[in-house]
């Protein structure tokens, strides 16, 4: 395995592995041992699009174990004046020792990956966010200790969260239903690759109903980076798609509500809800921290 682009590059023993070396490593950084691996190794960390989490943990880990990160704004290198995603890979790999991106159209991380010589993982494209996904499942191992058997709910958008959870949740064996308004639905063909990886997945566009006995209720925001011309029509197509007190009143009393953050109190999720005593969203967030320093020990450490 060179890259992390899609949640299905991994298998089920990737994930067991990722998530048992970030909690190793988890573990280990709240007792203040250090884990330098990746002494002298440089991550290039390319940005088409805002992040906070994805940029800052990275670089803190980076710097965590040991080596250097450099962010790289799609604007200020040559990429953003016409240079090829292809022989910005090819450059890059005589420099770096892996690349992060986040980027508008999956396509450019395809590209990367086929023509970097080194590691290159997804910080979020337009169809998925599987370093979002890997923290998510620390998190519910965390709380459920288990990743499988359990009834998995997404409320809202069926987007690149939403299709890296489908596939992650295949691949664990978790149910999964998606509870979208008509229109939202995730892209066919992450359900039909779902599906072939064996995932147990319904479609809805009634979230009560979705949320009875869930075990996980999970959220992200009504407008994508890149949606934002569509902001007014999709404030309205997604009214009622809201994580709060009534859909949790119906899950299991141990429901965990999860978001993969920026959050809007009132649009996708009440506040009750986001700060309530079932939300586990700012363990998720410090999450990112441990499993991504899992996934560059995998892919870096050999670099
Ligand atoms: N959840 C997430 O990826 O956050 P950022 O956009 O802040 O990186
Ligand atoms: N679906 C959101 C996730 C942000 C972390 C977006 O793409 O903007």
């Amino acid at each position: 395995m060179k890259d992390l682009i899609s949640m299905a590059d991994l298998s089920l023993e990737d994930i067991r592995e990722i998530l048992d070396l970030a909690a190793e490593i988890k573990e280990k950084r709240s007792q203040g041992k250090i884990i330098d691996h990746l002494r002298n190794k440089s991550l290039g960390m390319i940005f088409e699009k805002s992040s906070t989490r994805t940029r800052v943990s990275f670089e803190v880990g980076m710097n965590d174990l040991g080596g250097h990160a450099i962010y790289l704004n799609s604007n200020d290198i040559q990429i953003g004046r016409g240079e090829s995603v292809e022989d910005t890979a090819r450059v890059l790999s005589r420099y770096l020792h892996g690349i992060i991106a986040r980027v508008y159209s999956h396509d450019t991380l395809v590209k990367l990956g086929a023509n970097a010589s080194i590691p290159v993982i997804n910080a979020l494209s337009d169809e998925e966010h599987p370093c979002q996904v890997l923290a998510d499942l620390l998190t519910i191992k965390e709380y459920k200790n288990k990743i499988s058997d359990m009834k998995f709910v997404w409320v809202g958008d069926g987007n690149n969260v939403c299709n890296s959870l489908m596939l992650a949740c295949a691949i664990v064996g978790m149910e999964i239903v998606v509870a979208c308004p008509k229109g939202y639905e995730p892209d066919e063909r992450y359900v039909i690759k779902t599906k072939e990886l064996g995932g147990v997945l319904t479609i809805t566009d009634n979230p009560l109903e979705a949320a009875k006995n869930a075990d996980v209720l999970y959220t992200d925001v009504w407008v994508s980076m890149g949606d934002e011309a569509e902001e007014e029509k999709r404030l309205r197509d997604f009214a009622g798609f809201q994580i709060n007190e009534e859909l949790i009143a119906v899950s299991k009393p141990d429901v965990i509500v999860m978001h993969c953050l920026p959050a809007h109190r009132g649009l996708e999720i009440s506040a009750g809800a986001l700060e309530g005593p079932h939300s586990v969203v700012f363990d998720q967030a410090e999450n990112r921290l441990h499993a991504q320093k899992a996934v560059l020990l995998k892919l870096m450490a050999g670099e």
